[in-house]
């Protein structure tokens, strides 16, 4: 896509609802990563995931708060963007930050709005339990998916810190339940966090839609990391779940140290960095330092 287009012309990914319907007929494992600029978003598409998340953990991971609650939806927009230029193929999911939907279906709707008009995401994502608000999307004409167990928006009402979610017979009861619910209010897709996996397995099992696992074991229909937990990146805590597959934060700090170093030692920049002046022009410049002088 040309990035200068209009965000909805990136709307065109070859992977569509049907084919992640399709997907889990077929048990056939749907990958799923975070993305918040255009590099990250580039490496997704070049790695050939199935969805792209343009998650609010960028709070966290990118943006520097410590929790995911102060993310506004502006500064999603702006996040979204840069990642919808780097996508062709994935579906690209956006997160409806907190305090963007809770207040009411009109509310929920707006911002779902904006995200698809301004940001040209394919579908929304919200945390939570709530059918109705689903349901409100979805009759609004944007595709949803949601996200249950552990909700990074909810960790203060749900006791405190990152914790696992559904560990007793009572709770896990109640997340098939409310898993069920959004499947009825029209959800396409569920993401289940930090929640055991017999549980994760049996919601898995008595959907019909895709649920998309993160901490949540290994029979979910996929698996989603966050990007910058995966490339060790982001290095201020690391949840059980988070498997990582590069230590690019070290590789950045001996990156930067030994520009920082070169620098110092007056070993960079060398003649492969500098600019040659015109054919014949250092001859005329040096003639005419000498007729200053
Ligand atoms: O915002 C996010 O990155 C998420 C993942 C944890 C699934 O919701």
């Amino acid at each position: 896509m040309n990035a200068d287009s209009d965000p909805g012309e990136g709307a065109t990914g070859s992977i569509t609802l049907p084919v992640l319907a399709e997907m889990k007929r077929r048990g056939e494992p749907i990958v799923m990563v975070t993305a918040y600029d255009l590099p990250s978003a580039q490496a997704a598409e070049e790695a050939a995931v199935d969805l792209v998340l343009a998650g609010d953990t960028a709070a966290m991971t990118v943006l520097g708060y410590t929790a995911t609650t102060p993310v506004t939806l502006e500064e999603m927009l702006v996040l979204t963007k840069a990642v919808r230029r780097g996508l062709r193929t994935p579906l690209l999911i956006d997160d409806l930050p907190f305090g963007s939907y809770e207040r009411s279906d009109e509310q929920a709707i707006a911002s779902a709005h904006r995200l698809v008009k301004e940001a040209g995401c394919d579908v929304g994502k919200f945390e939570g339990s709530s059918a109705e608000r689903a349901s409100a999307i979805v009759s609004a004409g944007i595709p949803v998916m949601g996200h249950l167990g552990l909700t990074p928006q909810a960790t203060t009402a749900l006791g405190g810190g990152f914790k696992a979610q559904a560990r007793s017979a009572a709770a896990a009861r109640k997340l098939i339940d409310d898993a069920l619910a959004l499947e009825a209010a029209g959800c396409f897709a569920l993401v289940l966090e930090a929640v055991p996996p017999e549980v994760a397995a049996t919601v898995t099992e008595r959907l019909g839609i895709p649920t998309i696992g993160i901490g949540a074991g290994p029979a979910t229909d996929g698996q989603v990391l966050v990007l910058n937990d995966l490339l060790g990146i982001f290095e201020e805590f690391k949840p059980r779940f988070v498997k990582r597959y590069a230590q690019l934060r070290r590789a950045t700090v001996r990156a930067v140290s030994s520009f920082a170093a070169d620098v110092r030692a007056r070993r960079f920049p060398t003649d492969e960095h500098c600019y040659a002046m015109e054919p014949g022009e250092r001859e005329h410049f040096l003639a005419a330092l000498q007729a200053d002088a």
